[in-house]
């Protein structure tokens, strides 16, 4: 994706932050998600008193835009205002990010607007998915 295209899946990350329902930490997060088409869906942290029951912006997104019947994603955004520091997502995030945008560019920015783009591939070497699932055939 070219600079501005980068910049614009920003601002949509940015934009759905101000949805987070994040009472307990306080920390919002946005992300948004681009698929090859275009078409971009964004998802929000949402907490729950049960603190395990939460979850991520990047999941919300994902799963928004699955549930739509969107299966090709280009690049997914994900913003948290963390001064000079870039938000990165958590262990469950890179493995949902590596099965259902596994070609899609990460880019992790902040509220300056700086950014970092990496691969699933690189945020999650090695992962687990469909192949393990799949026992061996011998001979
Ligand atoms: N969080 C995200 O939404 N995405 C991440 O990549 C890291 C963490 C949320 C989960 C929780 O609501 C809050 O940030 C603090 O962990």
């Amino acid at each position: 994706m070219d600079k501005k295209d980068i910049l614009l899946l920003i601002d949509k990350a940015i934009d759905a932050s101000k949805f987070s329902h994040s009472p307990y930490s306080n920390f919002k997060v946005g992300a948004a998600l681009k698929t090859k088409e275009g078409r971009i869906y964004t998802g929000c942290n949402i907490e729950n008193a049960s603190f395990g029951l939460t979850i991520c912006a990047e999941r919300t997104a994902i799963f928004k835009a699955i549930s739509e019947g969107e299966h090709d994603f280009a690049a997914i955004a994900v913003y948290a205002d963390t001064g000079a520091n870039l938000i990165s997502p958590c262990g469950a995030c890179r493995q949902i990010i590596s099965e259902f945008c596994p070609n899609a560019e990460v880019i992790m920015c902040n509220g300056e607007k700086n950014y970092r783009i990496m691969t699933p591939g690189q945020l999650l070497p090695f992962s687990f998915g469909d192949k393990d699932l799949k026992k061996p055939t011998i001979g």
